[in-house]
């Protein structure tokens, strides 16, 4: 197919220059085929390399270029040109502070996920070989170990859009795929953090979450399972 012109607003921002953003409009020349990170790229190389975005992996793993494309958060190393129209309007994450132009400080989100423990717990004696699973239990937590932490799905939470104290959709589901394994011993311990007021009760099914998670991870199915749970194991044992 035959590379087309394409109109990219890009929100700006650099807090040296300007205490406000602004917009500003690129067109450029993109083959279908190629990526929107590709325009990212090229706008940084042939016309302002003053652009900031993150990018690592390029490729749908590391979760560092998720930002708002024509109002949905999604991917730009996953979103391909011709599956956009010609105006691409690009923003950065909401609900984190932005840094500069595309870049937003993560930091406020990896706190959260710290909170919930996201790492395997078990201190029994380590068996001589792996510990081992089988696939029924590997299949509890098999969608939420494909999440990415791009923030696509916190950033777009409203319940975290009006309280910035809620852990958040990516951090629960960060739980539930440590208390949902096997493997771990630390289910009471991650149902106290949890079970906070700015936990899992902080989620009203409201589902953007669905919509923004670039690998289709089922996340209020995720949070529903810790609500059952907190329930039978907390909940109404102190009553
Ligand atoms: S650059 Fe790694 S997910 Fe896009």
């Amino acid at each position: 197919m035959d590379d087309k012109q394409y109109k990219l607003k890009i929100k700006r921002f650099d807090p040296e220059q300007n205490s406000h953003s602004r917009w500003e409009e690129f067109s450029l020349r993109m083959e279908p085929a190629q990526r929107l990170l590709d325009g990212l790229a090229k706008i940084k190389d042939e016309i302002d390399g003053s652009l900031t975005y993150r990018r690592s992996c390029a490729h749908g793993v590391c979760g560092s270029c998720a930002m708002k494309i024509n109002g949905k958060n999604s991917l730009a190393c996953q979103t391909l040109f011709k599956d956009m129209p010609d105006s691409i309007v690009i923003e950065p994450l909401h609900s984190f502070p932005v840094i500069k132009d595309l870049v937003v400080d993560m930091k406020p989100f990896f706190e959260k996920t710290e909170e919930v423990l996201p790492y395997l717990i078990n201190n029994t004696p380590p068996p001589e070989r792996e510990r081992p699973q089988t696939p029924e239990e590997q299949g509890k937590i098999l969608q939420a170990i494909t999440c990415i932490m791009c923030g696509s799905c916190t950033s777009s939470c409203p319940s975290y859009q009006i309280n910035n104290r809620y852990l958040g959709p990516s951090a629960l589901v960060k739980a539930a795929r440590f208390i949902f394994d096997s493997r771990d011993l630390a289910e009471a311990e991650r149902l106290e953090k949890i079970i906070q007021s700015n936990g899992i009760w902080r989620c009203h099914s409201i589902y953007n979450c669905v919509e923004a998670c670039p690998k289709n991870v089922d996340i209020p199915a995720h949070i529903i399972k810790l609500k059952q749970l907190a329930v039978r194991k907390k909940i109404l044992k102190r009553s």
